[in-house]
């Protein structure tokens, strides 16, 4: 790998899973264009989001990170934004409140479009055409024309995820997020429910500490912290062009960021270390993250730490470890004990989705609360065990009533898949399905607060 690293040193390099795009030209011209357009983020922010995420890597915070497999341009609606966003905020009251934890709250939203695909090509009879790859590349619809990879995307998906961080930032900062409006987030299909008894029950607590807090001088006017909230965006960086064009110098610290989000990460199917990927991604100040799924090398591991954090700068890397539920006790402890021999920081997080999918009789692709929910309880009684702390947790899901994971208390069957399977990806947990994890989480997290991880060490 060169040692001098630009916005553009990845061209050239081996790159999987690009589109080929039959107008090259049109694509320097898009190119040319989104690099004159504003920034999506600031330096600042991304350097904020990196000073929590160090607290998240010593147990002092934890990281909540969820939203779409794959944003949609179909799909692109206020309420969408909205009720993904009202059931993180729930979801981080219920950490906060249970397991008295800061949360730091960050969306895969507003520019999450981009997806690796398992195959190149799609055969559906006997037509054959380019995959599906999300759409910031092509379109959904199995027609020549909508899979043919079209630059223009790329301003698309620009401009709706500023037009969506717009309004993230309007609820974080505006009034939405005010703690004393927890009752307001509960969506309309889950208050009618036994999980909505739950979290009304939780919300009258949370009132009844804020009157006290009131009456002890702490209240929204004099509180920024009751009134708003930091609310950070986050995207696997795929598509590199889009990336890089969006690639820009910080005219304080004379570091380069990528502005398209707060925090990018390396997908596992991209994370090669002589890639292009890993090229782009050690030069860019943000936060990254990397995910690590079953064939993992631990040495390898290292060395990508030594890449993409040669200062080994906490709040700097994050390590989406995504095993599955029936492997994650086998593998994740071999890569955990590697990195923390060799005193690397970095926050532990946990993708309990992606190697826990499934087909259903029916032909559905889904995933299992059961599993998803074993997945996470493994992962902190691993960090337990090793003394590490399970900085936090990746998540799929959207503020939607829809059907795409199998069971939870809703007791979603595979029959009821079809009822309302919409997403344009992996399926996703639902409101409830998200909430509900919430709470065993919040419980799970409070346990291993109450035992020192050395005391566990010391038992084991
Ligand atoms: C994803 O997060 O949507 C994804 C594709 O994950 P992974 O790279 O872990 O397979
Ligand atoms: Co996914």
């Amino acid at each position: 790998m060169a040692n001098k690293w630009a916005p553009d040193s990845w061209r050239g390099m081996n790159i999987l899973q690009q589109p080929t795009y039959p107008d090259t030209n049109l694509l320097s011209d898009v190119e040319e264009r989104l690099k004159k357009f504003p920034p999506l983020v600031f330096a600042g922010e991304a350097r904020r989001l990196k000073a929590e995420l160090a607290k998240a890597a010593s147990g002092e915070a934890f990281l909540l990170l969820g939203g779409d497999c794959a944003e949609s341009f179909a799909e692109f609606h206020p309420d969408n934004i909205r009720d993904t966003f009202r059931v993180l905020l729930q979801m981080a009251v219920v950490l906060t409140f249970g397991a008295s934890v800061p949360v730091v709250k960050v969306g895969r939203m507003a520019g999450q479009f981009a997806k690796p695909r398992s195959a190149p090509t799609e055969t559906q009879g006997d037509v054959t055409l380019d995959s599906y790859r999300g759409d910031i590349i092509n379109g959904i619809e199995f027609t020549e024309e909508a899979r043919r990879p079209d630059p223009e995307r790329l301003i698309q998906a620009y401009n709706q995820s500023a037009a969506t961080l717009n309004l993230l930032r309007a609820f974080a900062q505006g009034g939405y997020a005010d703690l004393h409006k927890v009752h307001q987030w509960n969506l309309g299909f889950v208050e009618d429910s036994a999980l909505g008894e739950r979290y009304q029950d939780l919300a009258n607590r949370l009132d009844e500490t804020l009157a006290f807090m009131a009456a002890c001088g702490l209240s929204s006017d004099t509180t920024p912290q009751i009134s708003e909230t930091d609310f950070f965006t986050a995207h696997e960086a795929l598509l590199l062009n889009y990336e890089q064009a969006l690639t820009r110098i910080d005219s304080t610290t004379g570091d380069w960021y990528d502005t398209s989000a707060h925090l990018l990460w390396i997908g596992n199917r991209t994370r090669d270390p002589n890639d292009a990927h890993m090229e782009f991604m050690r030069g860019i100040a943000n936060p990254i993250g990397i995910k690590a799924g079953p064939t993992s090398d631990p040495e390898e591991f290292l060395k990508i730490c030594d890449t993409l954090n040669p200062e080994n700068e906490p709040g700097r890397l994050t390590v989406i470890v995504r095993m599955g539920a029936d492997k994650v006790e086998e593998l994740a402890p071999p890569l955990i004990r590697a990195l923390t021999r060799e005193g690397k920081n970095v926050v532990w997080v946990c993708d309990p989705m992606h190697e826990n999918v499934t087909t259903s009789a029916n032909g559905y692709k889904t995933r299992h609360f059961d599993n998803i929910l074993s997945e996470v309880r493994s992962f902190f009684s691993i960090h337990q065990a090793e003394g590490t702390h399970a900085g936090g947790v990746h998540f799929e899901m959207t503020g939607q009533d829809v059907t795409e994971c199998v069971g939870g208390a809703q007791a979603i069957t595979e029959a009821n898949l079809s009822d309302r399977y919409h997403t344009h990806c992996d399926p996703r947990l639902n409101a409830k399905q998200s909430l509900e994890l919430a709470f065993l989480l919040a419980e799970t997290l409070k346990e291993n607060r109450l035992v020192e991880p050395s005391r566990a060490v010391a038992q084991s």
